[in-house]
């Protein structure tokens, strides 16, 4: 019987055909690579993808996204896996080092977890690497100089912001609320906080689900964007003391916290998107001191009891909604088909020496774009059949 993995792995056709490529090219020949990248999926189909290329793939999730399917199948298939899921941050720390212990030729971050550790300990082989989020970017972006080596940002290729980050994690994160809550959205008030590429998604995957939304967001610029667009932009306060539903997806920390509590109403739930587990100060708000008592489900639900009677209601412990709580299936596989197969090029250009160390911290060449997506539209034309051809006999 297929797996979903297999499922995942054979509908992934641009890592096929860069997979295909790779087996008589080689450019990862004699390398190891270490990874800190969730481990779904998707992601085995692009570690797969580096082993055809010729890798060592010495490889670790991020935090409390891990799931045990993805990690039995990479280990079935030659890619070594440090570690499990864990919410623990001490114990995903001792897997990152782990991998960097290795000391890795090519490294590939998520978050910026990997560099970070190893400019603590830096090795000269280390050629460079990628960093696949805004988070990532915003972490590493001041160590450009200490880290001197080519580090393409993914996140930063129009294909990745428009494929992922705005087509795909709206869509992901509306699932994902039906999915755990099971609650219906018609007439609910929405409000996200951030109005980059992926809360411009989110907002527009709820408002077409018949939801009223609001944006927060301190940026006046989007803010009149997000105004334009259709939305609500109240003052911050009343935002949340609106919302049935507060949605997170900023890449800052306590953008929600327990200074809140008063301002949210009965019943509201509270969901993260963003890179990090801190963007909803989960923690504060449990242990503050108006609350009674905290319900946990294990079912991607926790609701938080206030001695005044209201519940607040928090998904997945305010880890990513979309890659947490029951079957997780995270954002959709053509969107993370073109952010991996532009991985793989980067991955490539960098083993093969066709970026230089002044490229620490860029967005990705155009010209791997360029590839990218013209593989993408061919892909598509191949698959089209004329109307002339359908129910003739080849
Ligand atoms: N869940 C997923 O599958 C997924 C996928 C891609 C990216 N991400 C993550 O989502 C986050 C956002 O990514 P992006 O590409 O939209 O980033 P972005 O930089 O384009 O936009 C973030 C926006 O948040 C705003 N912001 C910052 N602090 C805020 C606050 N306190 N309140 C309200 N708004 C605030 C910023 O002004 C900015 O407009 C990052 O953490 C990123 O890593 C998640």
């Amino acid at each position: 019987m297929r797996s979903r993995v297999g499922w995942v792995v054979e509908s992934c056709r641009l890592l096929a055909g860069i997979g295909k490529e790779f087996d008589s090219s080689q450019p990862f020949a004699g390398t190891r690579i270490g990874t800190g990248i969730h481990l779904e999926p998707k992601t085995v189909a692009l570690l797969l993808t580096l082993r055809r290329g010729g890798a060592e793939v010495l490889s670790t999730g991020n935090l409390g996204s891990t799931q045990v399917e993805a990690v039995d199948y990479l280990r079935a298939n030659g890619v070594e896996v440090v570690g499990g899921p864990t919410t623990d941050a001490e114990e995903h720390d001792g897997y990152l080092r782990e991998v960097l212990a290795s000391e890795p030729d090519l490294l590939v971050d998520n978050g910026g977890d990997l560099f970070v550790r190893y400019l603590e300990a830096p090795y000269e082989h280390l050629l460079g690497g990628t960093e696949e989020t805004t988070s990532g970017r915003m972490r590493l972006a001041p160590l450009r100089e200490r880290i001197g080596r080519p580090l393409l940002v993914i996140n930063d290729s129009p294909v990745k912001q428009f494929a992922e980050n705005y087509h795909a994690v709206g869509q992901s994160v509306l699932q994902s609320f039906l999915r755990i809550t099971n609650r219906m959205t018609h007439g609910q008030r929405v409000t996200v906080f951030g109005y980059g590429a992926c809360g411009k998604g989110v907002a527009a995957n709820f408002k077409s689900a018949f939801a009223t939304v609001s944006v927060v967001e301190p940026d006046p610029v989007k803010r009149l964007e997000a105004c334009l667009d259709g939305f609500l932009v109240p003052r911050r306060a009343e935002a949340l003391a609106g919302a049935n539903v507060v949605i997170t997806v900023t890449g800052a920390r306590d953008v929600v916290t327990d200074a809140d509590l008063p301002d949210l109403r009965d019943g509201v739930i509270l969901a993260n998107a963003g890179h990090f587990p801190t963007e909803i100060a989960v923690g504060e708000i449990a242990a503050h001191s108006s609350v009674k008592e905290v319900r946990t489900s294990g079912e991607g639900i926790d609701t938080v009891i206030l001695k005044d009677g209201r519940r607040i209601h928090l998904l997945t412990g305010g880890h990513m909604v979309n890659l947490n709580g029951p079957r997780p299936l995270g954002n959709s596989i053509e969107s993370m088909d073109l952010g991996f197969a532009l991985q793989a090029r980067c991955l490539e250009a960098v083993a093969l020496g066709k970026v230089s160390d002044a490229d620490a911290v860029v967005p990705v060449p155009r010209w791997i774009d360029e590839m990218v997506a013209s593989a993408y539209l061919a892909n598509l034309d191949a698959s089209r059949v004329s109307p002339s051809q359908v129910g003739r006999s080849p």
